[in-house]
């Protein structure tokens, strides 16, 4: 037996931001970023709930990986005010904390005067899809914790595309490489299910189709439209598929060396690809057919299967190309001295990272170390 289980409602598209005039609520607790106050984004939100008299307490103070103590001190704040709505308005790490706040205070401060807020996430990068899943990353001194529980599901999502238009064009390809990888995966997964095939096979075509447009041009609304609902979608396709071995290597990368989260699934797609495929060996197993099924619905030349999956892999290295994107570990910055020293701690992690058993093949330490030094050194397998 599988499922799929279909969550929030979605508002997409010019002025989605005006949905906000349907919330049914009292008080609202805004989880947002210091980013958000500076662009006018968060006074907009504001301005919409007090000309519905809501009441409104900000906890604004969540920087990029949130760790447990920006946790904490968000918990202190909604407890003392506590709402019957949630808004989390900024990017994945914004979303995400938003989600363990609510989900950390819920479980801790039983109380059975409280109901469940109604939460909203409001997203303002195209990337995590965090608005339609039930995971929060956060960080723990050097590692990343991935928390995965229903109850962390919004009720709303908002797409805005007015709110992505400013998105600088590094964090740009960032984000949109990250929906990229979160499609990839779930549609390798060993829980892809036809449904989730569906969802992940639209977010990869849309993902060729307009990242690159949104990185040389932000304000193009209509690509930044379709890359804000690739990234949705590609989140309800691994909420109910989950990730795989990229994730897990990335979140370690990402902790130790504060790599970004999409720039270091970048730098590690085409190996993870390879290895799955077991592209430089037979190159015949279900996986690599599931890979070049894909690059057959991108049009991408597909005689044989091997051709399928070298023609995906050629196609991310040419996109992250075009986006001037770090061909490898080494030249996002990374030194060979502290890579090495901590690369058994990074194997370590990703190993036991909650992505890694649904990795359609199946890892060793030994596989993911290979990985690493791949990815640091930016080896080639086109
Ligand atoms: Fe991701």
């Amino acid at each position: 037996m599988s499922e799929f289980l279909i969550k929030p409602k979605v508002y997409f598209g010019t002025d989605a931001l005006q949905s906000l005039n349907t919330l049914n609520a009292r008080r609202v607790f805004v989880v947002t970023d210091q980013a958000m106050v500076k662009f006018g984004f968060a006074e907009q939100v504001l301005n919409l709930l007090e000309k519905k008299g809501i009441e409104y307490q900000v906890y604004a103070d969540v920087a990029s990986d949130p760790d447990i103590s920006a946790i904490v001190n968000g918990m202190k704040v909604m407890d003392s005010h506590y709402p019957d709505a949630v808004v989390a308005l900024g990017g994945g790490s914004v979303i995400d904390a938003a989600k363990a706040v609510m989900f950390s205070l819920w479980h801790t401060r039983k109380d059975p005067s409280r109901q469940k807020p109604c939460f909203v996430a409001i997203p303002t990068t195209s990337g995590t899809g965090s608005e339609v899943t039930s995971f929060s990353v956060i960080k723990a001194k050097s590692e990343k914790w991935v928390l995965v529980d229903e109850f962390m599901l919004p009720d709303i999502a908002i797409l805005d595309p007015a709110l992505v238009k400013s998105v600088p064009p590094s964090i740009t390809a960032d984000t949109g490489m990250d929906v990229l990888c979160h499609a990839l995966e779930a549609y390798v997964s060993r829980q892809a299910t036809d449904f989730t095939d569906g969802l992940a096979e639209k977010a990869v075509k849309l993902v060729f189709s307009h990242l690159y447009d949104c990185w040389r041009k932000g304000d193009n609304l209509l690509a930044r439209e379709k890359m804000h609902n690739a990234s949705c979608i590609a989140g309800m396709a691994f909420t109910n598929a989950s990730l795989g071995i990229t994730h897990s290597l990335a979140h370690a990368l990402g902790g130790v060396f504060r790599v970004p989260h999409g720039r270091a699934n970048t730098l590690l797609m085409t190996h993870v690809i390879a290895f799955n495929a077991d592209f430089h060996g037979n190159c015949d197993n279900a996986i690599a057919k599931r890979y070049a099924a894909l690059a057959k619905s991108l049009d991408l030349p597909c005689n044989t299967t091997r051709e399928g999956v070298h023609s995906l892999i050629v196609a991310i290295d040419v996109l992250k190309e075009e986006m001037a994107m770090p061909a490898s570990i080494a030249d996002s910055g990374v030194s060979e001295t502290d890579f090495n020293l901590r690369l058994t701690e990074m194997v370590n992690q990703a190993l036991r990272d909650s992505c890694t058993p649904t990795n359609p093949r199946h890892v060793r330490a030994h596989d993911l170390e290979t990985l690493y030094r791949q990815a640091f050194s930016g080896v080639s397998h086109a």
